[in-house]
């Protein structure tokens, strides 16, 4: 039993343009209901906030920024900051694996970045994850480990209210080679365990930690049944409007059933 709020979250990744990403929203909000116990959150193109926003009611979803820099103004040509994403966003995903590998940020920048977040009142989703080598080099633990301890530095224990933690093993980003729950499962543990070891039992009960990895609803609400599991990041699925509306009313069943 967990008081924890469930979410669901759409990564849009770099999909649909303006006007598309509009209609989606509007072909989305005839098939997701609005229910108390679960968040649905939607990251489109940073390009697309400022219009969803105005589209969007909030009650129904909340919109989160994918990226954006760890400065809040400055000479940083083609960079937008959380400043600037102040009060368009609820919340900001930071250290996604694609921008960890692909533009090569560090736990230091992520780190900066997840305070950025807070400084602008934006909750930061901290994504964390192995890739396939070092699952196979029985690393999983050590990279959670240092991902958390790397982007939570700076983060106090009343900062660390205002955080989600979200699993995503690489291996299984975008790939259709989805992670065991008994994987999810013990990745959620360490997880869970190295926030007690950082910030006491209660916060570790108290955060919110999302599985991510080539979620369908099919497989969505084994996810959602594993222990110590508050909801999913959903990339590909997320840019169908029947798929992603199936996984979110999966959301809602399970928290009722508790
Ligand atoms: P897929 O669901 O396409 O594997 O992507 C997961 C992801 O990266 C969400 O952030």
């Amino acid at each position: 039993m967990t008081r924890r709020k469930k979410i669901i979250a759409g990564n849009w990744k770099m999909n649909f343009n303006i006007q598309e990403a509009s209609i989606f929203l509007h072909n989305l909000e005839k098939e997701v209901a609005v229910h108390r116990d679960v968040e649905v959150v939607l990251a489109p193109t940073m390009l697309a906030l400022q219009p969803l926003s105005l589209q969007v009611n909030r009650r129904q979803f909340k919109l989160a920024a994918q990226n954006f820099h760890f400065q809040d103004y400055g000479a940083f040509t083609g960079e937008v900051s959380a400043t600037q994403l102040r009060g368009l966003v609820e919340y900001g995903i930071v250290g996604h694996s694609e921008r960890r590998h692909i533009f090569r940020e560090t736990d230091k920048m992520i780190r900066s970045k997840v305070q950025a977040a807070i400084r602008n009142r934006i909750r930061p989703i901290l994504c964390i994850g192995e890739t396939a080598q070092q699952k196979s080099e029985g690393e999983t633990a050590d990279v959670i480990h240092d991902q958390l301890v790397g982007g939570l530095a700076n983060v106090t224990s009343d900062e660390l209210k205002d955080i989600v933690i979200a699993y995503e093993p690489v291996w299984a980003i975008g790939t259709g080679n989805n992670a065991l729950p008994s994987d999810v499962k013990h990745a959620i543990k360490a997880i869970r365990s190295q926030i007690r070891h950082l910030y006491g039992a209660a916060a570790a009960e108290e955060i919110q930690v999302l599985y991510g990895g080539s979620v369908k609803p099919d497989s969505a609400t084994a996810y959602l049944q594993v222990e110590g599991v508050d909801g999913l990041l959903v990339g590909g699925a997320s840019l169908s409007v029947h798929d992603f509306a199936a996984i979110a009313a999966k959301a809602h069943g399970l928290s009722e059933d508790e």
